[in-house]
């Protein structure tokens, strides 16, 4: 049976590193980015509220604002819940996590505003909150998605326990989880053998490590999984990035990776990445690298 979800691109695009956490791009730079990864046939975009400390989502809204046509075309995921300590929001006195109905449905309303759409595609909770009411977080949910605000809902870093909570009261589209070769909990801690039992997508945050791999590093770890995927990459004539990417989507759950590159040149080469096949001891010479020993 075919999985439950409103994704059907190879991947996403993060936009957590174009503001000011990274790239810190001009509403012209922004529109070109958009632009190029539209029309690569990527117009699903991966947003939250807090991105550059409140600032990422109108940044991106401007372009939006000023073309209606590109509007129209892009599928816009976001994320609420994380109450960070910033400047335009001074009621946050600590750093914690809200999943009322009130900061939910506020949020949302929020991020329309501040992207200047209309309708959100997904909405997910960004954090699990340890005071969440599945009951009113689900009530929320549908609040919004009968108003026509969300189409649909998910959630990200969210337990087994958590996610199979709240997908009893509410259908949850994805849990967003960080899955990389450095980052590897997902497979072995169940929560990719629920989204699979569930026919659900899992979506990857940081899905080439954060650029750590790119960079020198004391860590053992690091340098068995550099030395490897480099002698990978040789093999089949690719980037390292690009053997990172095919080594996620060789995963049975059918993982979409949420492209955290700021660069088009990068993005474009996660599209050249799909014809990128690894066999199944190609994945586990990479998974042996990383642990350092041979499976048992
Ligand atoms: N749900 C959550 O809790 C959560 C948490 C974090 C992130 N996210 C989402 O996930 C997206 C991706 O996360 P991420 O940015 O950490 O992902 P990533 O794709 O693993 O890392 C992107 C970083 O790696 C660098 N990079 C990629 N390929 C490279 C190469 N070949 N050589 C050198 N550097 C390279 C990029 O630099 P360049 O820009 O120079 O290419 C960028 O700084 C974010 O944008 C956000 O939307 C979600």
């Amino acid at each position: 049976m075919e999985p439950r979800s409103p994704y059907n691109s190879p991947f996403l695009i993060g936009t957590m590193r174009l503001g000011i956490w990274g790239a810190k791009m001009t509403t012209a730079e922004y529109e070109r980015f958009i632009d190029t990864c539209v029309e690569m046939g990527l117009d699903e975009f991966d947003h939250a509220d807090i991105y550059g400390h409140y600032t990422t989502e109108s940044e991106f809204g401007a372009v939006l604002k000023k073309r209606p046509d590109l509007r129209k075309k892009l599928r816009i995921t976001t994320k609420c819940g994380i109450k960070m300590i910033a400047e335009n929001r001074p009621s946050h006195k600590i750093k914690s996590y809200d999943s009322s109905a009130k900061h939910i449905i506020w949020s949302a309303e929020n991020s329309l505003k501040e992207l200047g759409v209309e309708q959100l595609e997904v909405m997910l909770l960004h954090r699990p909150d340890y005071l969440m009411n599945p009951s009113e977080i689900a009530e929320a949910f549908e609040h919004l998605r009968v108003a026509g605000k969300v189409k649909y809902f998910g959630v990200s870093n969210f337990t087994t326990s958590q996610f199979a909570l709240l997908n009893q009261y509410t259908p949850l589209i994805t849990n967003q989880l960080e899955i990389s070769i450095l980052h590897r909990n997902a497979f072995e801690d169940g929560t990719l053998d629920q989204l699979l039992r569930e026919r659900i997508i899992p979506t990857a945050w940081s899905p080439v490590g954060g650029g750590a791999i790119f960079s020198e590093s004391e860590k053992e770890e690091v340098q068995r999984i550099q030395k490897k995927v480099k002698e990978l990459a040789e093999r089949h004539e690719c980037q390292v990035d690009q053997l990172l990417l095919a080594w996620l989507r060789k995963h049975p759950s059918g993982i979409v990776p949420v492209l955290g590159s700021t660069k088009v040149e990068r993005v474009q080469g996660a599209m050249d990445s799909l014809r990128i096949e690894l066999s199944r001891e190609e994945w586990y010479e990479v998974w042996e690298g990383a642990i350092g020993h041979e499976v048992a």
